[in-house]
């Protein structure tokens, strides 16, 4: 029986037999028992067992051995614990070498378990991680659910780079760890007699690969977003969009989970409101479904966590200009001007300043993407907003309303150099029953830094990638 459903019936199966398994987390020996603790994953508390050595011979069980047991399940006289099992069987089904295991030890720092992908969620800091994780998973698909979102599920593969500039990786089919045997377009020339020569090129013939053409991962499902709602009306995806920035922060990863909505219905405003609904729907569901894990992480490893979840489900978030914002960062000894982005330094310098998220919108359309809408009374804006998040996670979401208007879309276009070749499609959607939208991004991981307190990406991410360091 699953740990978690024999805590959650427990006061009916006392006095039951029973039988359960997990990986030993403590062990205490003494002469004739042997108070042992299980955990098979699905639970912040383990199951306390009480062996009777007597006549038994187990010295093979060690910190994470893998032990199947039956017994009777009995009140506890211990404070803390409802119940116990008084071991009638034991039975080892994987040992495990304390000489040579990694996770031996008691207490291990998070920069020493970071390395053990494969083995760190056997810890209680991972797993708490892992199982709010799931929760804010699942809240997610009930939030958009009462909200009338349709979850679609768009391509991670897509021909274009959507935010130019935010590093793609590309695609192909061919080994190129070998560029001698691939395939190079072909130049004809004519000579200084006037014969016509073919030459080889440098140039890697993209039309012999897979998809004939250069192919990505995505960086984020937006463009492809705006045409199922551009046909279904409010859609959202939480799927993983793949950056090749050579970012190598506590907050950026090469692959990131990324939910986004696109929305017919909202304005910007309605956005932002929609972002902080959503915020405050999942930190409410996390504190009600994840207590355990939450008093366990605000306890060990990140004080203060659960009253600060607590206040950022019940607090309004702010939302000022980019003008005012570069203002606020200037009186507060900031180095930066207007028309520049936004540092780590100064999202936190905002969110201190307001004690709490921020979204700063109407930023200059000259530091921001082709697609954003142009602001109707100042053309040098656009509607967009950034989302700061207090607790050194930064921006959070990143959204705007999209340009619509197909002429304005294309200048702006030719303004900031887009390669239009793949983005027809985009184009299209304005000349045919175009409609006013918007929508977001929120990075999934960067929530999961702030509902569990974790101060690095990679702790949040069962198997993260990020710059130099692969996944398993
Ligand atoms: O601000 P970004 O780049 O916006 C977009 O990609 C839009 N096309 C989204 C949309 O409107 N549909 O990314 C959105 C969010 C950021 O605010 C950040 O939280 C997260 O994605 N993000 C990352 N998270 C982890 N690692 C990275 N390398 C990230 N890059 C962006
Ligand atoms: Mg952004």
């Amino acid at each position: 029986m699953k740990l978690s459903l024999l805590f959650k019936q427990a006061d009916s199966l006392i006095d039951c037999p029973i039988s359960t398994w997990g990986w030993v987390k403590n062990i205490s020996k003494h002469k004739e028992v042997w108070i042992i603790n299980i955990n098979d994953g699905s639970t912040m508390k383990g199951l306390q067992l009480i062996y009777d050595v007597s006549g038994n011979t187990q010295e093979h069980i060690t910190v994470d051995t893998s032990i199947k047991v039956s017994g009777t399940l009995v009140k506890s006289p211990k404070a803390g614990q409802p119940v116990e099992l008084l071991v009638s069987r034991l039975e080892i089904m994987g040992k495990c070498d304390p000489e040579t295991y990694p996770l031996s030890k008691g207490k291990l720092p998070i920069d020493y378990l970071r390395p053990y992908h494969h083995l760190r969620q056997r810890r209680q800091t991972y797993a708490a991680v892992s199982r709010i994780r799931s929760a804010a998973s699942q809240a997610t698909h009930l939030f958009m659910k009462q909200m009338e979102f349709l979850h679609v599920d768009p391509n991670s593969l897509t021909t274009n780079e959507c935010e130019g500039g935010a590093g793609v990786f590309q695609v192909t089919e061919n080994d190129i760890s070998k560029p001698q045997l691939l395939k190079r377009t072909k130049n004809t020339i004519t000579d200084i007699s006037g014969n016509k020569q073919t030459i080889t090129s440098d140039n890697y013939d993209w039309t012999s690969d897979h998809f004939g053409q250069p192919v990505y991962l995505t960086v984020s499902a937006q463009l492809q977003l705006e045409a199922a709602a551009c046909a279904l009306g409010d859609v959202y995806t939480i799927q993983p969009s793949y950056r090749a920035e050579h970012s190598n922060t506590a907050k950026h990863a090469s692959c990131f989970m990324h939910l986004e909505i696109e929305s017919c219905h909202f304005d910007l405003h309605d956005l932002i409101t929609f972002g902080e609904d959503y915020i405050k729907f999942v930190i409410k569901y996390v504190l009600s479904e994840c207590k355990e894990e939450v008093a366990a992480l605000n306890e060990y490893v990140s004080k203060g966590l659960l009253n600060r979840l607590e206040r950022l489900a019940s607090s309004d978030f702010n939302r000022i200009p980019y003008e005012e914002a570069i203002k606020i960062a200037i009186l507060k000894g900031k180095s930066i001007k207007y028309g520049e982005d936004l540092s780590s330094e100064v999202e936190n310098c905002l969110t201190e300043h307001f004690g709490g998220p921020v979204s700063v919108y109407n930023w200059p359309i000259a530091i921001k993407s082709f697609y954003m809408k142009q602001d109707i009374n100042n053309p040098t804006l656009c509607n967009n907003f950034d989302m700061l998040m207090p607790y050194k996670v930064g921006e959070l979401i990143g959204g705007s309303m999209r340009e619509d208007d197909c002429e304005k879309l294309q200048t702006m276009m030719k303004t900031k150099n887009i390669d239009g070749k793949s983005l027809e499609f985009f184009t299209d959607l304005r000349r045919y029953g175009t409609v006013p939208h918007g929508g977001f991004g929120l990075g999934f991981d960067r929530f999961v830094m702030l509902l569990t307190g974790m101060e690095n990406i990679r702790d949040v991410i069962a198997f993260p990638a990020t710059y130099k360091c692969p996944p398993l």
